[in-house]
C-alpha cells in the first residue's frame, strides 16, 4: 500500500510538472490547424516566438556532452529555452532524437523543431546530379527519384530538404548550374513541379514524405558573369516570364517552403525584398507557407551595402518577409527589442510563427516530434537496394549521346582490346557530384569498374596524368593539375595499341556546385592536351565527359567520332556508363542546357530574342549581330541528343490553323524509328509568337512527349493546344494573349525545321 501511494504520488507529480511543462497539452486536438495554431501561439511570449524564427546549424557532437563555452553554449542555451525553431545538418535518427528531445522536453513549450537538410539528389545513395536528371526529360523518373531521396532521407530523421533549386540559369560559368534544372522556364516548371511532389507526395503526415523548398528567390541563377552571389540585374520580362515560371509550378504542387537567395536583385537583396516576398510571394501567389533565409544572407545584407548593422539586417528583413533566419544569429539577437522599440510589428512576427507552425503541425510533429526516428525503419532504408536500383535507372536516362559517327557506339561485349584513359574513368568520388548529404566518399561505381562488370573485352585502364593534386572536399577549393605530366606518355602507348579507346575526361566531382564558378569551360588541367595526344597514335576514341555543367569542346567536337554527356551520375554511374556504352541501354537523353563553343558566346540560350539585325546581309557587310571570331550558333542545342537508333517527322497537321479565345486545336506529327534498334524519343512542340507588344523569342518550348518505338514502328504524336500556350507576361507582371501569327514548330530538339502557322483571334 505504501509503494503503491508512492508510486500514485510520484505518477502525480510526473503528470503534473508535464503539465506545467507543457501548456501545449491544453491545446484541443481534434480541431483545424489553424485553430491549434491560434491557441498555440497564444500561450507563446514575444522571445519564444522569436525563436521559431531562428535556425541553427547542428553545432555540437549532438549526442556527445552540451558545449560548455562559447559560441556553441549560447546555441545550445538558446535551444533550451525554446529559442530555436529549427536546426539543419542534424541527420541520422540519434541524432535528431537527441536534439528533438531537448525542444519537446526541455522547453516551456515542447514545440518540436523541424529538421532541415540539403537532400539535393539522394541522401546516402545518390541519384545524378539535378542538371542530369532534367536531361532525361523523364517526369516519372524524375518525381520517383525524388521520392526515394525522401524515403531514404525520412527514415533518417530528416523533416524538410532544401531542394528543389529551380533556378533557371543560362550561364554554364555559374557552378549551381549542377543544381538546377538547365535554362528552360517551360521544362524547369514540369521538372519543379515533379520534385516537389516527389519530396512531399499528397500527404505530409505520412512518414515517407518530407517537406520540400522552392530555392532560391529569386533570380540567383542570373547572376553577372555567371560568378556565384554576383549581381543581378534583369528586366521585368526576364523576371515574369523567365524566372518566376518554376516558382510558380512549385505552388501548384503545393510546396510548403522557399528559401530567398544571396544575390541583390536590381540592387535589392532578394532577402529584404519585399516585392518579392511580401508582394508576390505571400500576395499576388498566396504562399502560406514560410520562408527561410539562405544560409546567414541576412547579415550579407551589411556587405551588401543596405543595412549598416545587424540589428537593421534584421528589421530589413523581417520586414520584407524573411520568416526564418538560417545562421545570421540576428533575429534572436535583435528581433524582440525590435518589436518593443515598433520597427518591427508584432503582427509581422506572429504572421512569420504562424507559417512555421502551421508546417510543424502539417507534418504531424505534435502528434509524435520523434516520428522520423525509428531506428528499424533507419536500418532497412538507409542504402537499401530498392533506392540503389532507382538511381541506376535515373542515371541512364540521364546520360546523353552527343556524337556517334559511323556508329563506333555501342561496343561489342567482347574480342576487343579496350584502352580505358583518364583519372576520371577510376575515379570512384566525382561521380557523386557536389551536393553529397550523407554519402560515402569515393562510393560511386567508376567507369572501370562498371565496364569490367560487363561483357569480356580485354581492358587497360592508364590513368594519364592526374587532374586532381590533393583531396578535394565540398569546403576547400580544387587544385587542379596543370603542369605535372606524369602518365601522359604511358597513356599515349596504351592507345596506340588498342581497338578502341575509351576517354573519361571532364570535371572532379567538386568542380561544380555552390561557389564553383569557372571563367574557362574547357577540359580542366592536362585532359585537353592527352586527348590530342591520343588522337594523334589512335582516332577510335570514345569520349566520355563527367562534368556538372554544360563544357565547351569545340576542339572534340570536330574531331572525337563518338561523345557520351554522362555528367556526375551518382552512385551507380559506372555501371549506367557501362550499360550504355555497350548498347544494353539506347540512351535518350536531351541537353537542358545549350553547350557552348567557347566562353565568350556565354549567356547562350536557345529562347533569345531576335535583334534587328539578325542575320548575315552578305556581301562582306560587319554591321549585324554577331561575333568576328565565332559563330553565333552553340556546339549542342538546347533540347538535342542522339540514340543508337534514328526518327524521322512527318505529316504535321493542325486540327485547324486558326485558334479563339477558350479554344483548342490538336497538333499531329507521325514519329518513326527508321534506324534498326527499339528507342525512345523526346518530341518537341516550340513556340514563337510572330508580332507581339514585346519582343517574344525566337521559339518557345511549350510541350514535350517520350515515345518509345520499336525499328520501323511509327506513332502519331498529339498535342492540344490553348491561348495557355501562346501568352505572356507584361512587363507590369499580367499575362496575356495577344491576337495574330504563331509559328509551331516540332521535332528532336530546338532547332527543327518542320512547321506551321497558327492564327489567334
Ligand atoms: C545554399 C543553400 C543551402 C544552404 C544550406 C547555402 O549556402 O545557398 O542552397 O540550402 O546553404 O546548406
Amino acid at each position: 500500500m505504501k509503494y503503491f501511494s508512492i508510486a500514485f504520488v510520484s505518477l502525480l507529480f510526473l503528470f503534473v510538472s508535464f503539465r506545467f511543462q507543457h501548456p501545449t497539452s491544453t491545446i484541443q486536438k481534434d480541431v483545424s490547424i489553424e485553430s491549434r495554431v491560434d491557441s498555440l501561439l497564444a500561450l507563446m511570449t514575444l522571445e519564444e516566438k522569436v525563436g521559431q524564427m531562428n535556425q541553427y546549424n547542428g553545432f555540437w557532437e549532438v549526442t556527445g556532452p552540451a558545449p560548455q563555452d562559447g559560441d556553441a553554449a549560447r546555441k545550445y542555451e538558446h535551444l533550451r529555452k525554446g529559442w530555436v525553431g529549427s536546426m539543419l545538418n542534424v541527420t541520422g535518427v540519434e541524432n535528431v532524437r537527441t536534439v528533438q528531445r531537448i525542444a519537446v522536453e526541455e522547453t516551456r513549450l515542447g514545440i518540436p523543431l523541424i529538421i532541415g537538410y540539403d537532400v539535393i539528389h539522394g541522401f546516402k545513395t545518390l541519384s545524378p546530379i539535378p542538371l542530369a536528371e532534367a536531361a532525361s526529360w523523364d517526369m516519372n523518373a524524375i518525381r520517383k527519384s525524388a521520392e526515394m531521396a525522401a524515403l531514404e532521407a525520412s527514415a533518417a530523421g530528416i523533416h524538410w530538404t532544401f531542394a528543389p533549386m529551380v533556378d533557371v540559369s543560362r550561364d554554364a560559368r555559374w557552378g549551381r548550374v549542377m543544381e538546377g534544372a538547365g535554362e528552360d522556364p517551360y521544362l524547369g516548371s514540369r521538372i519543379a513541379f515533379e520534385r516537389v511532389k516527389g519530396f512531399q507526395g499528397d500527404d505530409l503526415s505520412q512518414p515517407h514524405t518530407i517537406i520540400a523548398t522552392a530555392k532560391h528567390f529569386a533570380g540567383y541563377g542570373f547572376s553577372e558573369s555567371g560568378r556565384d552571389y554576383n549581381t543581378v540585374d534583369v528586366g521585368t520580362s526576364t523576371l515574369y516570364n523567365e524566372i518566376f515560371p518554376p516558382f510558380r509550378a512549385t505552388l501548384d504542387a503545393n510546396v510548403r517552403t522557399f528559401m530567398n537567395s544571396f544575390n541583390v536583385l536590381n540592387g535589392i537583396p532578394a532577402t529584404g525584398n519585399s516585392f518579392l516576398q511580401r508582394e508576390i510571394l505571400k500576395g499576388k501567389w498566396e504562399f502560406d507557407g514560410f520562408v527561410v533565409s539562405d544560409w546567414g544572407s541576412i547579415a550579407e545584407m551589411i556587405p551588401h551595402g543596405v543595412a549598416r548593422d545587424g540589428k537593421q539586417a534584421a528589421q530589413i528583413a523581417a520586414n520584407a518577409g524573411s520568416d526564418m533566419d538560417m545562421e545570421s544569429v540576428l533575429y534572436v539577437e535583435h528581433l524582440v527589442d525590435l518589436v518593443r522599440e515598433g520597427k518591427v510589428k508584432e503582427s509581422d512576427i506572429d504572421d512569420a510563427v504562424r507559417r512555421i507552425l502551421r508546417i510543424k503541425f502539417e507534418l504531424g510533429l505534435f502528434e509524435d516530434p520523434y516520428r522520423y526516428c525509428d531506428p528499424e525503419r533507419e536500418r532497412d532504408i538507409v542504402g537499401s537496394d530498392q533506392i540503389k536500383r532507382a538511381s541506376l535507372d535515373m542515371a541512364q536516362k540521364s546520360i546523353v549521346l552527343l556524337k556517334n559517327e559511323g556508329n563506333l557506339l555501342p561496343l561489342p561485349k567482347k574480342g576487343k582490346t579496350i584502352a580505358l584513359i583518364g583519372s576520371l574513368a577510376k575515379d570512384k568520388d566525382s561521380p557523386l557530384g557536389s551536393w553529397r548529404a550523407m554519402v560515402e566518399p569515393n562510393s560511386a561505381v567508376s567507369v572501370l569498374e562498371g565496364l569490367n562488370a560487363l561483357g569480356e573485352n580485354e581492358i587497360r585502364y592508364a590513368e594519364g596524368p592526374v587532374l586532381v593534386e590533393g583531396t578535394p572536399n565540398f569546403a576547400i577549393e580544387v587544385k587542379i593539375n596543370t603542369d605535372n605530366r606524369d602518365g601522359l606518355s604511358e597513356a599515349v602507348s596504351m592507345a596506340k595499341e588498342a581497338d578502341v579507346v575509351v576517354m573519361v575526361l571532364g570535371e572532379n566531382g567538386f568542380q561544380s556546385g555552390e561557389a564553383r564558378s569557372r571563367a574557362d569551360l574547357g577540359l580542366p588541367g592536362l585532359q585537353q592536351e592527352l586527348l590530342e595526344e591520343v588522337y594523334k597514335v589512335n582516332q577510335n576514341i570514345v569520349l566520355v565527359l563527367m562534368n556538372g555543367r554544360p563544357l565547351a569542346i569545340e576542339w572534340a567536337a570536330n574531331h572525337i567520332p563518338a561523345i557520351v554527356e554522362a555528367w556526375h551520375l551518382g552512385s551507380e554511374s559506372g555501371h549506367a556508363i557501362a550499360s550504355v556504352l555497350h548498347g544494353d541501354y539506347n540512351p535518350s537523353g536531351k541537353l537542358p542546357m545549350t553547350f557552348p563553343r567557347n566562353v565568350g558566346q556565354v549567356p547562350i540560350y536557345y529562347n533569345y530574342k531576335n535583334t534587328g539585325r539578325p542575320t548575315n546581309p552578305g556581301n562582306n557587310v560587319v554591321f549585324w549581330s554577331h561575333y568576328i571570331d565565332s559563330p553565333n550558333e552553340p556546339l549542342f542545342p538546347f533540347g538535342y541528343g542522339l540514340s543508337y537508333t534514328s526518327f524521322e517527322y512527318q505529316d504535321l497537321k493542325l486540327s485547324s490553323d486558326r485558334l479563339s479565345k477558350g479554344g483548342e486545336i490538336e497538333l499531329s506529327v507521325l514519329v518513326k524509328n527508321t534506324g534498326k534498334l527499339k528507342g525512345k524519343e523526346t518530341v518537341q512542340l516550340y513556340i514563337r509568337d510572330m508580332v507581339a507588344s514585346i519582343s517574344r523569342p525566337v521559339r518557345e518550348l511549350k510541350g514535350f512527349q517520350q515515345i518509345e518505338l520499336e525499328p520501323g514502328e511509327s506513332k502519331l504524336v498529339k498535342f492540344t493546344i490553348s491561348e495557355q500556350s501562346l501568352g505572356f507576361y507584361t512587363n507590369f507582371g499580367d499575362w496575356v494573349v495577344e491576337g495574330g501569327q504563331f509559328k509551331l514548330f516540332v521535332g528532336g530538339d530546338s532547332t527543327c525545321d518542320l512547321n506551321a502557322d497558327l492564327y489567334f483571334e
